[in-house]
């Protein structure tokens, strides 16, 4: 029961979309209009306003940290073990993508995952991180380089634990978030995916 509490907990944490509420405190236009629609960090700097998409970036994966470490820190005290963390991991993912507050209109999931991978190991995170780093930093696509950290991200964990639920959470993020990222793999593969840094036609 308690596994179940934590994890509709993390599912709320996750619904809370940033793209929407900082856009919505910088008054600019709803993400989920422009762009690629996508309420994200990425199409939040279509903006053009590098603020409002930072706080989109650290509000979405400070939801994913704070899920994962609320259950790793007081899941214990009320029966919670690393199945339950790596629920809680999943819910707030699930959250994130389709959010009850924003009537199931979510988003990519990429920093959310991102805050979710730095809360079960730093150095998971890190990795993970770096390879969005390396890639966006080389080929200058937002989705790109998500796909390939997205890819990566079981295999570094592989390599530094074992085969256990949270694997298969992570894989599972993983999946949702290549899925989701469907039109973006269309656009990079017919040359129409926008750069990082290219403003929204208004
Ligand atoms: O963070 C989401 C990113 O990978 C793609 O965003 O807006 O270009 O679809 P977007």
């Amino acid at each position: 029961m308690n596994t179940v509490l934590f994890a509709v907990g993390a599912y709320l944490i996750g619904s809370i979309s940033f793209a929407v509420v900082v856009s919505k405190l910088f008054r600019l236009d709803d993400p989920r209009s422009y762009g690629s629609k996508n309420p994200g960090a990425t199409n939040v700097l279509r903006t053009g306003n590098k603020k409002a998409a930072i706080l989109t970036l650290l509000g979405d994966g400070a939801k994913g940290f704070v899920a994962v470490w609320l259950a790793q820190h007081f899941g214990p005290a009320y029966g919670i073990g690393e199945t339950g963390v790596a629920l809680a991991a999943i819910a707030v993912f699930l959250g994130h993508l389709w959010p009850v507050f924003f009537r199931f209109v979510g988003g990519k999931g990429v920093a959310t995952a991102l805050g979710i991978l730095l809360a079960v190991n730093g150095w998971l995170g890190l990795a993970t991180l770096a390879t969005w780093l390396i890639i966006a930093y080389a080929f200058r696509y937002s989705s790109l380089a998500a796909l390939i950290a997205a890819v990566f991200a079981p295999f570094f964990y592989l390599l530094m634990f074992e085969v256990d639920a949270m694997l298969l959470a992570i894989t599972a993020m993983s999946v949702l978030l290549i899925a989701r990222h469907r039109k973006n793999i269309a656009n990079l593969l017919s040359g129409k995916e926008t750069r990082i840094g290219s403003k929204k036609k208004s």
